[in-house]
């Protein structure tokens, strides 16, 4: 038999099965509650259970002392009763918003020794609707899907320019880095994701991993093309100099005197970059974020630390915005 959810605070209400995610349940229902990793890896469907009582799957990434909070990971969270719940964000789906087509591979550029940027177009008519910071997926011919974000503004809707990171071993990146190229065709389905940016007159952290930068890219573009006119900050770090295999963040601060760019590196000290974790760099600089709002996007364990430390220095949980990137390894390690 299934229970009800209410979304406290709205008008949503849906069944959810006992073996079913809350998550899950939303989605059949066609409600929107951010997500990512669905496998209790990334954090990014937490929240709160008002009243009720959910079971989890062990192993997720919830802290004990979080879930005596009454928190929960959607993705991972079954109920046992009916449950008032208060995810961080919760819309009803555009049906019309999400496609799936072939894109054919336009273009394969290295853009740092594991990094490759596939520039897919959609087929010609074809015009895509998503919002800057969004992902899609890929969905291989074993149906097994990947997701990756566009680092394209959504003015470019003809194709989707993707910043793929080699993982050793991994069958679709050593695909892409050895076979794929031009004229191939690829399946997707566009779009999916809330990483995007909300209305305020806050500055701005932007903390981007690695291959994070990708989203982080297509909001920045987005913001400069439609004249918004906020302090923004990125952070990038990367283990190692070529780890930093873009030079638009230095272009964007020469030509807007509102934005700074501070690239950060891990493994070693160089002239010209900041040497720690990316996210201990801005509370170097920021000891309180109080007035700030955070888009940090990179594998979960530094969008993990990151929450953990910035709300720690003062910023509210609710201008805290997180995408992270999973990798088949994450999930292996989380279990089927
Ligand atoms: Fe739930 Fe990643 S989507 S933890």
């Amino acid at each position: 038999m299934a229970f009800n959810v209410t979304v406290a605070n709205t008008e949503f209400r849906f069944p959810c099965e006992p073996n079913e995610s809350v998550l899950d349940a939303a989605q059949r229902a066609r409600l929107e509650i951010p997500f990512s990793c669905r496998k209790g890896v990334c954090g990014t469907c937490k929240g709160r259970v008002v009243s009720g009582d959910v079971r989890a799957f062990a192993g997720d990434a919830l802290s004990d002392a979080e879930r005596a909070q009454g928190l929960a990971l959607f993705c991972n969270a079954r109920p046992r009763s009916d449950l008032v719940i208060e995810p961080r964000s919760i819309a009803k789906a555009d049906p019309f918003a999400r496609k799936t087509t072939t894109a054919r591979v336009f273009r394969l550029t290295r853009l740092a020794d594991d990094v490759m940027l596939l520039h897919l177009r959609f087929p010609a008519g074809i015009r895509v609707r998503f919002r800057a910071g969004q992902h899609l997926n890929l969905i291989l011919d074993n149906g097994e899907r990947r997701d990756f974000s566009m680092a394209n503004p959504p003015s470019e809707s003809d194709g989707a320019q993707l910043h793929i990171r080699h993982v050793p071993g991994g069958p679709f990146t050593s695909h892409v880095f050895e076979k794929l190229k031009r004229g191939d065709h690829l399946r997707v389905e566009i779009p999916f994701g809330d990483f995007v940016l909300r209305d305020s007159a806050k500055p701005i952290l932007f903390v981007a991993g690695s291959t994070g930068f990708a989203p982080i890219q297509s909001i920045i573009e987005d913001s400069f093309a439609k004249g918004i006119a906020r302090d923004m900050t990125l952070y990038w770090g990367a283990r190692r100099r070529a780890g930093i295999y873009s030079e638009l963040p230095q272009k964007w601060a020469a030509q807007n005197p509102r934005f700074r760019f501070v690239p950060v590196l891990s493994d070693a000290a160089e002239p010209g970059f900041r040497h720690n974790l990316v996210h201990r760099a801005v509370l170097e600089d920021h000891p309180s974020l109080a007035a700030f709002q955070a888009y940090v996007c990179g594998v979960p364990v530094m969008t993990q630390a990151a929450r953990s430390d910035f709300v720690g220095a003062g910023l509210p949980d609710s201008e805290f915005f997180a995408d992270a990137f999973v990798t088949r390894a994450d999930l292996a390690a989380a279990g089927p």
